[in-house]
């Protein structure tokens, strides 16, 4: 049975979003509006996995709803998409117990992120952030969605979410429960590196603001973090081969096609044998001509925050109304009375 198409997709409430979170998620989630019902969550029960969002509810609060209108001034439409916070719909959370009585440790014993986030010192991460994945599975899962417009970073998380929904199905004899989400991990820039090194991941914990633009950076930050962008010494090479081996230019390149909405290839010809010097001015009036808008309107929609508590409500309405039948099956495939 072919399960009816749906998009999931979430962002953690941890920080100000950045280039690497937009085009390598929101920009696709925008356009993938139109082909399928989509939901879009910010994931507040992620956030407070780790100190970043643990124990500051004042900034937790806030980052969900500065989360919140990035999405929407991104260009997700909530009177067409769901849009919600995570926490609202209690269902993300019963599933999630059930799922972590499906998965395994091994399974979760594997995933990189886990180790790259608690580096040599796994034992005093919270078990919240161990069994993240399991969470996500769940949010997933709670709605039978179907894609889910990821960056590269998630890939793992989402086979683990496949490897979940086949366990479920395959243990509890449903067979074609759930279904198995298929990555959605596109565009030209689906792992944006840190602007200080192109062969680190831009990322909202890195302690250099330099290394990321943030949604909200004004113009003459952005031109001034683009300007000071780590580079190689020669010229841009004349073939996308020639970025082999050059991480920063690579990852420049990547940003300009993607937000150009171009491919790579015209790009690299339009740049070939230029200084970086120059590219970085078209670089830096690019980024702001894209991302001043977005943060223009994140301001207007941040002045009134009542408004925007007023689209989480109804959207975790509408999530709620789609995920308590489902849950309720579940519940009873498990045995709970209820
Ligand atoms: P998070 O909050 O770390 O990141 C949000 C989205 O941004 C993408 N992303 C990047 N893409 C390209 N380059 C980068 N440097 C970069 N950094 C981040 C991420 O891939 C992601 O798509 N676990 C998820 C949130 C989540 C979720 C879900 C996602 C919770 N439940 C269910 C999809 C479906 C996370 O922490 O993303």
């Amino acid at each position: 049975m072919a399960h009816p198409q749906l998009v999931f997709s979430g962002m953690q409430p941890t920080n100000v979003l950045h280039l690497g979170n937009y085009l390598g998620a929101l920009k696709n989630w925008v356009k993938l509006q139109d082909e399928m019902p989509c939901l879009y969550c910010v994931v507040d029960m992620h956030a407070i996995t780790q100190d970043t969002g643990y124990r500051h509810p004042k900034e937790l609060a806030a980052a969900t709803r500065e989360v919140t209108a990035a999405y929407i001034a991104a260009g997700v439409n909530p009177n067409k998409s769901i849009l919600f916070n995570q926490s609202r719909v209690a269902e993300h959370a019963e599933l999630a117990w059930v799922f972590n009585c499906v998965g395994r440790l091994g399974w979760l014993d594997r995933m990189t992120q886990f180790k790259e986030k608690t580096g040599k010192h796994k034992e005093r991460a919270s078990v919240g952030l161990y069994t993240y994945p399991l969470l996500m599975a769940a949010d997933i899962l709670a709605y039978k969605g179907t894609h889910v417009p990821v960056g590269e970073d998630q890939r793992q998380h989402l086979e683990l979410s496949r490897d979940i929904a086949q366990k479920f199905n395959s243990d509890y004899e449903v067979p074609d429960f759930f279904p198995l989400p298929e990555p959605v991990i596109t565009g030209a820039a689906t792992r944006v590196m840190s602007l200080r090194d192109g062969t680190k991941k831009m990322s909202k914990s890195d302690e250099s603001d330099y290394s990321r633009i943030n949604l909200t950076d004004d113009t003459d930050t952005i031109a001034q973090k683009i300007r000071k962008a780590r580079t190689d010494p020669n010229p841009l090479p004349d073939s996308e081969e020639g970025l082999e081996g050059r991480p920063e230019a690579e990852n420049l390149i990547n940003i300009y096609a993607a937000l150009a909405d171009e491919n790579r290839a015209s790009i690299v010809a339009r740049f070939a044998g230029r200084q970086f010097s120059e590219f970085k001015n078209e670089l830096a009036d690019l980024s702001v001509a894209k991302l001043q808008p977005i943060a223009a309107e994140m301001r207007r929609l941040l002045a009134d925050p009542a408004e925007i508590d007023r689209i989480l409500v109804s959207g975790a309405e509408k999530a709620r109304a789609l995920a308590a039948p489902i849950m309720a099956e579940v519940k009873q495939i498990v045995g709970f009375v209820s």
